[in-house]
């Protein structure tokens, strides 16, 4: 048997918003501690004072526990407490399974228990010029999570290799040369810098010779293996979006949501040489459409982690839809998979 404790606070005291934060709270306490519903023997609630237009128990019996003792109480009041919190032990069997309790704390009642804050990952995959960074961006903003770019990871490697004229196709060299390269990431504002060994290289990353550099060392497992590191390290408490070629299937694989956003290679071509008209660059169609093939080649063929839809990612294929409708789309989804707790509902 195991005691789970979690907690959430509740925007607003109406019926709607107590049941749908109780049944997230409970949703993930479930699922964080993988148990079964037949098992769980008891759940009580506890609300502070100024919640009192609902018995959080009826969410339960909603998500089907409805053989457990079920019981909701008030909270004691002490000054300065955090207000609109809905408090819940949980009590389940495990079988003979030995197994800790995974504890939920969620929105500002995070703050009271740190160590158990749940946080939220988006993982977006997807081929190269698909949209994969101007939909992670919008999601972050609207989400207010932090956006995390891992291709700029790829590309800071690429950079550093044309700039000290190691050769892309020799593992080893490139291997060798990961030791002199300190790379990190900086979030200001759901912008995303990197540093290169303290520089500032952002800029300096988008160029063609940098894009094609970067689907070559990103095949190296060394170079994978580095970057891995920093990109889970990035994801360690915090709310995140993260776009790549591997989030879901192996930088991030119990991530909450998982995008895989698609769209017919010809009109990735299209949308890359409007883009780069609108920079007031002129590049040729076909040219493009051929280093967008080149790129999808080695990033799907490659040995190590390639690109590949996750079993449980769900699928955009964007190839006839608007900038807009894509984010409604994402943000429907991350609306059904955090039960409510973000996203807006998909109309
Ligand atoms: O998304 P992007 O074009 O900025 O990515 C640059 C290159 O890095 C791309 O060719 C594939 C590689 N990449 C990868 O292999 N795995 C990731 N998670 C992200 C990018």
């Amino acid at each position: 048997m195991i005691a789970i404790r979690g907690a959430i606070t509740v925007d607003d005291n109406t019926r709607e918003e107590i049941l749908s934060s109780a049944r997230i709270l409970l949703s993930e306490i479930i699922k964080s501690n993988r148990l079964e519903i037949r098992r769980i023997v008891s759940v009580i609630f506890s609300a502070t004072n100024d919640l009192n237009r609902a018995y959080p128990a009826e969410a339960a019996r909603e998500l089907g526990i409805t053989e457990a003792g079920l019981m909701c109480l008030g909270e004691m009041y002490v000054e300065g407490s955090l207000p609109k919190c809905l408090r819940v032990m949980v009590l389940a069997e495990t079988g003979n399974e030995r197994r800790g309790a995974r504890h939920i704390y969620m929105k500002e009642a995070a703050r009271l228990r740190p160590e158990y804050a749940k946080f939220f990952a988006v993982a977006v995959d997807g081929p190269a010029g698909v949209g994969k960074g101007t939909l992670a961006k919008k999601l972050a903003e609207a989400l207010g999570f932090i956006y995390v770019d891992t291709g700029a990871m790829y590309r800071a490697v690429g950079y550093f290799c044309l700039k000290e004229n190691i050769s892309l196709t020799d593992s080893k060299l490139v291997e060798n040369a990961l030791a002199g390269m300190s790379l990190s990431v900086e979030n200001r504002n759901s912008i995303q810098r990197v540093l290169l060994n303290g520089v500032d290289v952002t800029d300096e990353l988008r160029a063609p010779e940098v894009s094609d550099a970067s689907s070559k060392v990103a095949a190296i497992p060394a170079v994978r293996e580095k970057l891995l590191i920093t990109q889970r390290k990035t994801a360690e408490g915090n709310n995140i979006v993260m776009e790549g070629r591997d989030i879901g299937t192996r930088v991030l694989p119990d991530a909450d949501i998982k995008i895989y956003l698609d769209a017919d290679i010809d009109e990735r071509a299209r949308r890359r040489l409007k883009d780069m008209a609108d920079m007031g660059v002129r590049a040729n169609f076909a040219e493009i459409r051929r280093n967008l093939e080149d790129r999808d080649r080695r990033d799907t063929l490659r040995e190590h982690s390639p690109l590949k839809r996750a079993d449980d990612a769900v699928l955009i294929d964007s190839t006839h839809m608007s900038t807009l409708q894509v984010i409604e789309a994402a943000l429907g989804i991350i609306y059904d998979k955090t039960g409510g707790l973000y996203g807006i509902r998909d109309s």
